[in-house]
């Protein structure tokens, strides 16, 4: 009797011991998209526990509100698995020495965006419910770095709208502008989010209405705030080249140029042409009249033409 009565106070001070270091409550885990994690429930001192008394369940949550799904059973020295929601088939894992030493932390593989939400570890010893842990999960994912570009120069201000793109990352990302290393005040910005109905990943594009001059520098800053990290991109708006001239005129005078030295060109053989033929005119009768003095000159002598110069 005395035994007994000593036992039970035994097991209340076991109970009550371990309901002290029942610490782990509404503890935040983040994890990245993809990767593994695991959610902590331990029982901080480690008492002899008897296998055949313990029983832990472990159940996933959206909110506090939504019904429980099973991940994993554990019953007298055994794991059950006979009423595992699917979305955690191979994806949960328990390790059954470490349940016997009062460490009931779970590993999940390959995180989906589904697996967000409330976990639930409850481990009853002798029927009775002796730790309650709730890890709350939120999934993560890297964005890419943004691709920032603007539409158009200036000069030397004028409105302007700076785009900033980025992708694949998780959850919608806070997004902000700077400009010359001070958060842009004036401005409209206009940012959407679009999630792939597949992993839930955003593309995500945000726009910059704003007056800008050249030579300002306006940077992107993608924040995700379950990673706590980062993404940025610059990009400097220039001058508009002062002396280009429009484009329609800049085609018509390189026409008119062309058509111009085309004129040239033909006015040039023409002339040349007209040149040589009148020159091979000239040089024919010079040439004749060289023979014809020439042959004056040899016939010095001939009587027709002293004659001729007589006259
Ligand atoms: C845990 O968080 C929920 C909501 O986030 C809150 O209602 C509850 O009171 C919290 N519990 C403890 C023990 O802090
Ligand atoms: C509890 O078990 C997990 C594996 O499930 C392990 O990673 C962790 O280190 C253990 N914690 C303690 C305090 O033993
Ligand atoms: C980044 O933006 C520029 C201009 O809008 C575009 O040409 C380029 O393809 C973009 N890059 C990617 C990876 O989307
Ligand atoms: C931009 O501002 C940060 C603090 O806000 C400062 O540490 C940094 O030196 C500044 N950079 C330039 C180029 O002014
Ligand atoms: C998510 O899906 C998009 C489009 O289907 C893909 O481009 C991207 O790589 C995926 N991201 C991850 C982390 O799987
Ligand atoms: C740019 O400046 C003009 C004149 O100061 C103003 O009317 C216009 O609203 C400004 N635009 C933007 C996008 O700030
Ligand atoms: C930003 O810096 C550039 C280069 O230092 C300068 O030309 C421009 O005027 C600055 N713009 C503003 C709005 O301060
Ligand atoms: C724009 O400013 C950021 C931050 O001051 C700097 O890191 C970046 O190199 C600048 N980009 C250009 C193109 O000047
Ligand atoms: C974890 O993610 C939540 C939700 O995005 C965020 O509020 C919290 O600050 C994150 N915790 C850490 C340590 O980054």
């Amino acid at each position: 009797m005395a035994l007994m009565k000593g036992a039970i106070i035994f097991f209340v001070q076991i109970i009550g011991c371990m309901r002290l270091v029942t610490g782990a409550d509404n503890n935040t885990v983040n994890a990245t998209l993809g990767h593994s994690v695991t959610l902590p429930c331990v029982t901080k001192s480690m008492p002899q526990l008897h296998k055949q008394h313990m029983r832990v369940y472990w159940q996933h949550s959206l909110d506090h509100s939504s019904e429980p799904k099973v991940i994993q059973m554990y019953n007298n020295g055994d794991l059950d698995k006979k009423f595992q929601d699917p979305l955690f088939k191979d994806k949960a894992q328990v390790i059954l020495e470490e349940i016997e030493k009062g460490n009931f932390s779970l590993t999940l593989y390959s995180v989906q965006e589904s697996y967000q939400g409330i976990y639930q570890t409850v481990f009853m010893y002798k029927s009775r419910k002796t730790l309650d842990c709730t890890n709350q999960l939120y999934v993560g994912a890297d964005f890419s770095k943004p691709n920032v570009s603007v539409n158009r120069c200036v000069k030397p201000m004028e409105s302007v709208e700076v785009t900033c793109q980025t992708w694949g990352g998780l959850p919608m990302p806070s997004i902000s502008w700077i400009s010359n290393n001070s958060s842009v005040k004036l401005g409209r910005v206009e940012t959407k989010g679009h999630q792939d109905p597949n992993n839930k990943t955003y593309a995500v594009l945000s726009r910059l209405f704003v007056n800008a001059s050249s030579g300002q520098n306006f940077t992107c800053s993608v924040f995700n705030p379950t990673l706590g990290t980062t993404q940025e991109s610059s990009v400097t708006v220039l001058a508009c080249p002062i002396t280009k001239p429009p484009f329609p005129f800049g085609v018509s005078a390189l026409v008119a140029i062309i058509v111009v030295v085309i004129i040239l060109v033909v006015v040039f053989v023409i002339i040349c042409k007209k040149r040589n033929t009148s020159r091979s005119e000239v040089r024919a009768p010079a040439t004749a009249e060289t023979q014809m003095l020439q042959s004056g000159t040899t016939a010095e002598n001939h009587t027709g033409f002293l004659d001729i110069k007589i006259v």
